[in-house]
């Protein structure tokens, strides 16, 4: 991070609480929200990504539209996990000031500033954008495929279980559900749960005074991540086996880990005396299984 100014920060993050719809008010905004709240945006990103590259999955290749883009921070982790596969990227926001910015950061691609998305895309991209839009929530524009990364809170996962709902019939669903089945989430019995995940942040940034103090600022803990996240697909895709949602509980001789698999979810028991090396995994990580 360079000079940050710690006022500007402030007054974005009490815009993102109250709900306030024009943020931006000149460049310095931006450059501040994109070294700080889009940084910790992007490793959100780089999670999502490569957890789809693990399940084989890769882009249509064509237009990539980067919805609500601000700074495009999105766009550019695509772009980084996935080279070559745009032809064109449109960044779209109601801000002009921040696709000017995002456009400024992008290289290799033809690059198209639009107030209203095109008709329709190969890939549409949405980030931390979802919780600004009226329920319910409908697509800005035809896409093949659709990547949306959010935060891991109830809410916004609940949001994004609905979304899903109203569009597998339409699309598959690659990420995060390992199957093509109605979402085991909606069972009355697993009301109190959400589906989300958790990224991992940069080592070096636990050795950052300024990453300290933006986490002050920001009232998070750098050390957790949560993610919720979503990718559709028109395309046939590979579905995946098991998914672990949220953290494992672990006790002394065994832990609890909340999986999701095509028949429901369910809590796993993963004792140390059966599943030594899982029981240790879970217990180092607390993550996934
Ligand atoms: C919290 S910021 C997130 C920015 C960026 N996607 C990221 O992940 O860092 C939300 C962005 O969405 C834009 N936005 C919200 N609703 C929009 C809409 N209906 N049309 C276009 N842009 C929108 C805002 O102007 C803002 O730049």
């Amino acid at each position: 991070m360079h000079s940050i100014d710690w006022k500007i920060l402030e007054r974005l993050r009490t815009g993102f609480l109250t709900g306030a719809q024009d943020y931006w008010r000149n460049e310095s905004d931006v450059e501040n929200y994109d070294q700080t709240f889009a940084q910790r945006i992007g490793w959100k990103w780089d999670y999502a990504l490569r957890e789809l590259k693990r399940r084989g999955w890769s882009p249509p290749a064509g237009d990539v539209l980067d919805w609500g883009c601000g700074t495009g921070i999105a766009s550019r982790k695509v772009l980084e996990h996935f080279p070559g596969s745009a032809r064109r990227l449109y960044l779209c926001d109601r801000s002009p000031l921040a696709m000017k910015f995002a456009a400024r950061q992008v290289r290799g691609v033809d690059v198209w500033q639009e107030s209203v998305p095109p008709r329709s895309v190969d890939l549409l991209l949405i980030s931390h954008a979802l919780t600004e839009q009226a329920e319910p929530f409908s697509l800005p524009c035809e896409a093949q495929a659709v990547i949306i990364v959010e935060p891991g809170t109830y809410d916004v996962s609940r949001r994004l279980i609905a979304l899903r709902e109203r569009l597998r019939g339409e699309f598959q669903v690659v990420a995060p559900c390992p199957h093509q089945a109605a979402c085991g989430l909606r069972a009355a019995e697993n009301e109190r749960h959400w589906c989300h995940q958790f990224a991992p942040t940069p080592a070096e940034v636990f050795m950052d005074g300024d990453w300290a103090r933006f986490a002050k600022l920001a009232g998070i803990d750098l050390r957790s991540l949560p993610v919720s996240y979503l990718t559709l697909d028109r395309r046939v895709v590979a579905t995946g086996a098991t998914q672990a949602i949220g953290r494992a509980r672990v006790y002394k001789a065994h832990a609890l880990v909340l999986t999701c698999d095509e028949t429901g979810v369910r809590e796993l028991r993963v004792t140390k005396r059966e599943n030594p090396d899982l029981f240790r995994r879970l217990k180092k990580t607390r993550l996934t299984l």
